[in-house]
């Protein structure tokens, strides 16, 4: 298993700021084009968890993100987002999408795209002098100018961002997710098309924010092992079912084998990283999709 460890909260720091735990599905369902995509999920997500969804591709972890953003109901079961309906909790939750891409030719700079979390509904309309230079408006520059600081892109934010690497683009977006301070981050592979360091160092800083602001995350991954350090619990989706626990007891040879239903082995390095293999192939979930 990973070295590093993670101080563990107390039981009553895991509450979201209305003292109800920050997700809670309860054998919850989701059918999407008239297929039930999974069912029986029981999750309590605290504040200042980390949370990783893992799993083959298709089999819904991205749906999961969209349930908690309220953008697809729930078929069966009860899911709640601090304390209330999914997608009626504002500013309270950040959330970066699966698979972000920007045009090389883009002139809308870093800065800005970091913006947008803020004042999004606000783009494009010009503001008038005197509102660009009230305290308020001063008050959200700090945020922007702090939130970059803290995903250490200080160094590029003010370049067009079609003109960052992917890499830096990235942590833009993680920043654009985080400038509202939410109480809930949702991270739709945030680590794909990051090289090896890059993925460390991005895993890093989220461990980071979950533990020093007590911002839940649910992040959706396909390699467990950048994240493995910093991770309380994983749900694992498969044809099989789902399980959810602490990674050491869900991502285990038995486990998996059942979810997936057929023999998975999985391997732990001597570094303490795990590699999942199997018949009829191995699932992609615990290998690198960057390594030579
Ligand atoms: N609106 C929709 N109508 C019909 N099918 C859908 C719809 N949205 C998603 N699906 C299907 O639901 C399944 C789960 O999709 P989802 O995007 O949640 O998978 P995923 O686990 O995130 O996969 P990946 O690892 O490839 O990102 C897929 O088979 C997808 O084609
Ligand atoms: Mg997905």
């Amino acid at each position: 298993m990973a070295s590093e460890t993670v101080p563990r909260q107390l039981p009553h720091q895991r509450k979201g700021s209305a003292g109800e735990p920050v997700v809670s599905l309860r054998r919850a369902a989701v059918r999407v084009g008239g297929r039930t995509l999974w069912s029986e999920v029981d999750l309590e997500v605290g504040a200042g968890e980390f949370v990783a969804v893992l799993g083959p591709n298709g089999v819904g972890k991205s749906t999961l993100v969209k349930m908690l953003l309220g953008m697809v109901p729930a078929a069966a079961g009860e899911v709640r987002v601090l304390g209330g309906e999914p997608g009626r909790t504002g500013d309270r939750v950040g959330c970066l999408p699966q698979r972000r891409a920007f045009d090389a030719s883009l002139r809308i700079r870093g800065s800005d795209i970091v913006r947008l979390g803020l004042d999004g509904h606000r783009w494009g309309v010009p503001l008038p002098w005197p509102t660009r230079f009230s305290p308020r408006r001063r008050q959200e520059r700090r945020r922007v100018t702090d939130v970059i600081e803290l995903v250490g892109a200080t160094a590029y934010a003010h370049r067009p961002i079609g003109a960052c690497s992917g890499g830096e683009q990235q942590r833009l977006l993680i920043a654009q997710a985080l400038v509202r301070r939410p109480e809930l981050l949702l991270l739709d592979e945030p680590l794909d098309s990051l090289d090896l360091s890059h993925q460390a160092a991005v895993a890093a800083l989220i461990g980071r924010i979950c533990r020093e602001r007590g911002t839940a995350v649910v992040m959706v991954a396909h390699d467990v092992n950048p994240i493995l350090p910093f991770l309380d619990r994983v749900v694992y989706i498969a044809e099989g079912g789902v399980a959810a626990g602490p990674p050491r007891e869900v991502i285990t040879t038995e486990t998996l084998t059942r979810l997936y239903g057929v023999p998975v082995e999985v391997l732990r390095t001597r570094d303490g990283r795990l590699a999942v293999v199997g018949s009829p192939e191995p699932p992609a979930v615990h290998t690198d999709r960057h390594a030579p």
